[in-house]
């Protein structure tokens, strides 16, 4: 495209169009630029014509795709080796995004995971059966009750976590795959706790795969992002889903989220070594009643857990029971950290701690986080790159002030 010819212009128009739209430079910057644009400029109006009608790739508006989310989603289908990705303001637009795209819809119906995470619970509850959609919550950890709710609702979708928030349940990904395709359901799975550093889910034949990246993949705590990951036949129906819902990452978000991806290796390595350490002091405290970490032997399902992605590590996720503490206990003793922070949020070089009962899953009735297991003395910790002797060390000072 022509730099605008500005001889003989007015100041206004100078002040608005000087310094634009320089010619391409014959360098490559190291590292993906930023691009705030909502528009794009080509030589031939035929051209812009041809990416409207997707006859040609390219850009023509922000809503429909930009190069800098575009790297950060190439990123992303490479490391979850999908066929297409596409990011998202936030890991609940992805889910959202994803079960419409997966066609559920009023008349149809959705299973879920007892335990996913609270928003993701209360938008598969509330939400969708308020547009008509039929809802049904199994025990992901027990086959025989997956197949009992498959063949009864013969739903569009099916959706669970990798390893599930809070209670670090372990999906066998391969078996419900295998369940959901015998009765016509694709499978969504929400890969968040694991990242594609520890576990692929398309390889074991989910149908989508879906981050928030607000957690491991941004990993800073300074991004809010989500990506969904898939084929591409499933790719052209989010894309074309996405065009209307006007739900894209920003651009400097996702700048944000391709450089945290970089250290995702690194970061995800010492967090799952972290939380392996913590999790095993914690089991053998007496103040701890129950720690949950799929990396302990004692995990109902480790051995699971180790045949899909033991090879690297656990992730950086656990949590634990105070023996006997209510609400106010586990609020005293987060307010006597002095290292971890007591933050919502997850997947940060930062170790967090968070009460699932007044946070992450508050949008649960009491009854219903009983009946998943999440009690007023529950806690759930996300390790971070720290010294693991710093972490512990505060944890210990903290359960010890707080009685
Ligand atoms: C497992 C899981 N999935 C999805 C989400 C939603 O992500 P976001 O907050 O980026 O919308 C969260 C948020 O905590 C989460 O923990």
């Amino acid at each position: 495209m022509k730099k605008t010819d500005l001889r003989g212009k007015s100041f206004s128009t100078r002040a608005v169009h000087a310094g634009e739209r320089v010619p391409p430079a014959d360098f490559t910057p190291v590292a993906t630029p930023i691009h705030p644009t909502v528009g794009f400029l080509y030589e031939s109006i035929d051209d812009l014509d041809a990416i409207f009608g997707s006859r040609r790739e390219g850009y023509v508006y922000q809503r429909y795709a930009n190069p800098t989310v575009a790297a950060f989603e190439s990123a992303m289908a490479d490391l979850e080796g999908g066929e297409a990705a596409f990011a998202y303001a936030s890991g609940m637009a992805g889910i959202h995004a994803a079960l419409l795209a997966a066609g559920v819809r009023a008349g149809t119906s959705v299973v879920a995971a007892l335990d996913v995470y609270g928003a993701t619970y209360t938008l598969v509850k509330n939400l969708l059966t308020q547009l008509g959609a039929q809802a049904r919550f199994v025990d992901i950890a027990d086959l025989d009750a997956v197949e009992a709710a498959l063949a009864e609702m013969q739903p569009a979708a099916m959706i669970a976590e990798t390893i599930s928030n809070p209670l670090l349940k372990v999906a066998d990904v391969p078996a419900l795959a295998a369940l959901a395709h015998r009765y016509g359901a694709q499978l969504l799975i929400d890969n968040t706790f694991a990242s594609p550093y520890l576990f692929n889910p398309l390889a074991f034949g989910a149908d989508y795969v879906i981050h928030s990246a607000t957690k491991y993949i941004g990993g800073h705590g300074d991004v809010l992002a989500g990506v969904v990951v898939t084929s591409a036949e499933n790719g052209r129906k989010l894309f074309e889903l996405n065009k209307l819902i006007g739900s894209l990452l920003g651009p400097f978000e996702a700048w944000l989220a391709l450089r945290g991806l970089k250290t995702l290796p690194l970061r995800m390595h010492q967090q799952s070594a972290n939380a392996a350490r913590v999790a095993g002091w914690l089991e053998q405290n007496p103040k701890i009643g129950k720690a949950n970490y799929p990396g302990l032997p004692a995990h109902p399902q480790h051995a699971l857990a180790q045949k899909l992605m033991g090879e690297r590590g656990y992730g950086g996720m656990l949590s634990f029971e105070i023996a006997g503490a209510d609400q106010a206990q586990v609020f005293r003793f987060m307010e006597s950290l002095q290292l971890c922070l007591p933050a919502t949020t997850l997947g940060d070089i930062y170790t967090l701690v968070l009460h699932p009962a007044t946070s992450s899953h508050r949008s649960l009735s009491e009854a219903e986080r009983g009946k998943i297991g999440i009690r007023p003395g529950l806690v759930r910790l996300s390790a971070g790159i720290e010294a693991a002797d710093d972490i512990i060390a505060d944890l210990a000072q903290a359960l010890n002030k707080s009685g």
